[in-house]
């Protein structure tokens, strides 16, 4: 099985970029199932139940967020009724939405799609994401309850990002860290099968800090005062993602390659 995941799309030329590609891309990767992180898709904070249906209409089956999930308030009254969102597992019990949803593919295998938060440097308060991702694989394990687990870990700090990969090593397909929007070089496929990034990268503009114009975010670091307020850089962006060949029989992964195209980053095909 062929899994297609695409980093934090951020603002409107993320957001197109992706409407742009991602039919493109499905085909041409032979995708059976794409993941998209949609948590800063609406003007950098938040997702919108328009850009939601945009999204998968373009091509993805699952929406993944992260700490920006409820930034837009209007999440709050629609996160119930999508069950192709999906906010962090570990937020506090009685937050509106879910963290996990087990998805039919196109090709008829069923994937078991997880988002979790890590607390390193982010949001200590947090339930404890190793229990939660121990929660959902005893709940559906890999080769029983689903064909292919893959979870967005959304997660600020690589240590934390790479212990929990080995955490779940040998009982997911994939684990791929969010949430800093740059991609690191560290794809592979863990000792006991699991495919594993520490960022799978944002898909946004790189001539930013971090997809957002540049110029405030320098200001804030220079005089610690805000100056206006945070917008999305509007140059071209590059889509950032992961492809991952998945052994039918077994469900754990067999190759992982990044996939880069568009904007300022260097152009990478995989060759999977
Ligand atoms: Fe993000
Ligand atoms: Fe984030």
């Amino acid at each position: 099985m062929r899994l297609l995941f695409l980093g934090d799309m951020v603002g409107k030329t993320g957001r197109t970029a992706v409407y742009d590609q991602l039919p493109k891309l499905r085909k041409k990767l032979q995708a059976d199932f794409v993941i998209v992180n949609g948590e800063n898709a609406a003007a950098g904070f938040g997702i919108t139940r328009k850009i939601l249906n945009e999204t998968l209409e373009a091509g993805a089956d699952v929406v993944t967020s992260g700490n920006h999930a409820f930034d837009q308030k209007e999440t709050l009254g629609w996160a119930d009724e999508e069950d192709a969102f999906l906010r962090p597992a570990n937020f506090p019990a009685g937050t509106p939405g879910r963290g996990s949803n087990l998805c039919e593919a196109r090709n008829g295998a069923r994937v078991l799609v997880a988002n979790i938060m890590g607390r390193l440097f982010m949001h200590p308060d947090l339930g404890d994401p190793f229990q939660s991702a121990e929660q959902q694989l005893a709940a559906c394990p890999l080769g029983e309850g689903a064909d292919a687990i893959v979870i967005d870990f959304h997660a600020e700090a690589t240590s934390e990002k790479q212990c929990f990969g080995h955490f779940v090593d040998g009982r997911a397909s994939f684990v791929v860290g969010t949430h800093t929007h740059i991609p690191t070089a560290d794809h592979q496929v863990l000792p006991a099968g699991t495919a594993y990034i520490s960022d799978a990268g944002m898909c946004g503009d790189y001539d930013s800090s971090i997809g957002m114009d540049k110029e405030e975010p320098l200001n804030r670091f220079l005089t610690k005062l805000p100056k206006a307020r945070m917008e999305p850089a509007t140059g071209p962006a590059t889509v950032c993602g992961v492809l991952v060949v998945t052994d039918d029989s077994t469900g754990l992964a067999t190759a992982i390659e990044p996939v880069r195209t568009g904007g300022r980053l260097s152009e990478i095909w995989p060759g999977i």
